[in-house]
């Protein structure tokens, strides 16, 4: 179907209160992004005219999704008055004729789970599915091989709460549909709300064309709780995990390693068990060994880890960074940082050695500062380098240093030691002989 025909509204007024949370329900994230913006990727995939319903946490939901999407429209639900996914939907007006309108609360769908919906022709086409537990969901009443309403969990009879088939929650519906049945919904139910749904026995009673489409839990789960949110996780996770492996990353024991939408691999890569990358980090031709973690940084010709933490704006070439090390805003090329580090707020040139130990001063309480380590610098184990400092090329620190001068100059051996002392027999005079 032309992208052009269609419009899609998105249900995301709600406040989620089954959540438990602060935040607006849709803006809790899967795999790094808001529930809201899973959504609206897959619908800007079938669609030019798509608009999102919103109301608590207006604000907060306007500048995350126009952080991403600049083509948004939205509209605003009067929660007060018309509360309900049906009064979400008084005040829309869709260019399109077909009208395909989602709850804001399903992270996994994708634009090809979508493709029923836009190749089914009727007046309206709903989404079903069975389940062992249907509790949560709105029980779909059918009769003679005809759907004939959707009953809520809240409003059902004990009988009606015994149906497996449920509403998924996702339809299509003629432009006509809509103007004729919303305005003629009630409140009259167990939430006092005016429920989407209720268009379906309205439309029934008229003798309008329902299609059922059966669709699948794992691109249609909707997420009321949190322990949906974290099986609907799960089900990304795998999702982002297999496209990254078909692309040809290694992973060693997958299930355990966790990767944001918005990373990229190149080349070949290995990621060891129990990594976290996330952000828009970028890993090309590299080792990322067990335990470690990248927010938010680029990794090229390197290898990081075992239990290495790579902070925001890291960016690592041609670099070793051992366990234990820490990096933070910092430019790494060429670089050998094997142990018990930290250095941020730093560039550190080809050829250099960060000695076990060594830590980068970059705060002095109010400000931070930067540090600057040149080529072919030999930098002791246990140093710390009190920033802001410049190390040239070609310096020698020795071990145990602190750094505290602006500059050191090329060819040069910095140190700073008390000169050590050797007491003979000082251990015997107090500890007396032990053996
Ligand atoms: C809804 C359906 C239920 C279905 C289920 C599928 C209704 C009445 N019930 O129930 O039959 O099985 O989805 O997941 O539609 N929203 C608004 N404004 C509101 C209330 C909600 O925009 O006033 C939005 C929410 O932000 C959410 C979506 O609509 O994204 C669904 O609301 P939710 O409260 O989760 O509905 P369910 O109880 O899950
Ligand atoms: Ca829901």
């Amino acid at each position: 179907m032309d992208k052009n025909k269609l419009s899609i509204v998105i249900l995301a007024a709600g406040k989620g209160s089954r959540m438990k949370s602060p935040k607006a329900k849709v803006l809790h994230t899967i795999s790094g992004k808001p529930m809201l913006y899973h959504i609206i990727k897959a619908s800007r995939e079938i669609s030019n005219d798509i608009t999102v319903v919103i109301a608590h946490q207006k604000e907060a939901l306007k500048e995350q999704i126009s952080h991403y999407f600049d083509d948004i429209h939205f509209v605003e639900q009067d929660a007060i008055n018309y509360p309900g996914t049906g009064g979400a939907m008084k005040n829309i007006n869709a260019k399109n004729e077909k009208v395909l309108v989602l709850n804001g609360d399903m992270p996994l769908i994708t634009s090809q789970a979508l493709q029923g919906f836009i190749q089914t022709q009727a007046e309206i086409i709903m989404s079903i599915f069975d389940l062992e537990d249907p509790s949560g969901y709105g029980r779909v009443i059918i009769e003679d091989g005809q759907v004939q309403k959707i009953v809520e969990q809240k409003d059902a009879n004990d009988a009606e709460l015994r149906v497996t088939t449920v509403n998924a929650g996702i339809y299509a519906f003629s432009r006509d549909i809509l103007n004729k049945y919303i305005p003629l919904l009630s409140n009259e139910n167990a939430q006092g709300e005016y429920y989407l749904t209720d268009v379906i026995s309205l439309a029934r009673k008229d003798g309008c064309s329902i299609v059922p489409l059966l669709v699948d839990e794992e691109h249609f789960k909707g997420v009321n709780s949190k322990i949906d949110l974290a099986q609907s996780e799960m089900i990304m996770q795998e999702r982002i995990r297999s496209h990254w492996m078909a692309e040809g990353v290694i992973m060693q024991l997958p299930e355990t390693i966790y990767i944001e939408e918005g990373v990229r691999f190149e080349g070949e890569c290995v990621v060891e068990n129990n990594c976290r990358i996330t952000g828009e980090s970028l890993i090309s031709n590299s080792i990322i060994k067990s335990s470690s973690v990248i927010e938010e940084s680029i990794v090229k010709d390197s290898d990081v880890g075992p239990l290495a933490h790579l902070r925001p704006a890291s960016h690592i070439e041609d670099t070793h960074i051992g366990n234990f090390v820490e990096v933070k805003k910092a430019t790494l090329k060429g670089v050998k940082a094997g142990h018990l580090s930290y250095i941020g707020d730093a560039t550190v040139d080809k050829g250099t050695n960060i000695g076990a130990g060594v830590i980068t001063c970059n705060y002095d309480g109010i400000k931070k500062y930067q540090t600057v380590i040149g080529k072919n610098v030999f930098v002791g184990s246990d140093s710390q380098l009190v920033a802001p400092v410049t190390i040239e090329d070609d310096v020698m620190i020795a071990a145990g240093t602190t750094v505290t001068s602006g500059t050191i100059e090329s060819g040069s051996l910095a140190i700073s030691r008390t000169k050590l002392r050797s007491i003979k027999d000082f251990y015997y005079k107090f500890f007396g002989k032990k053996s």
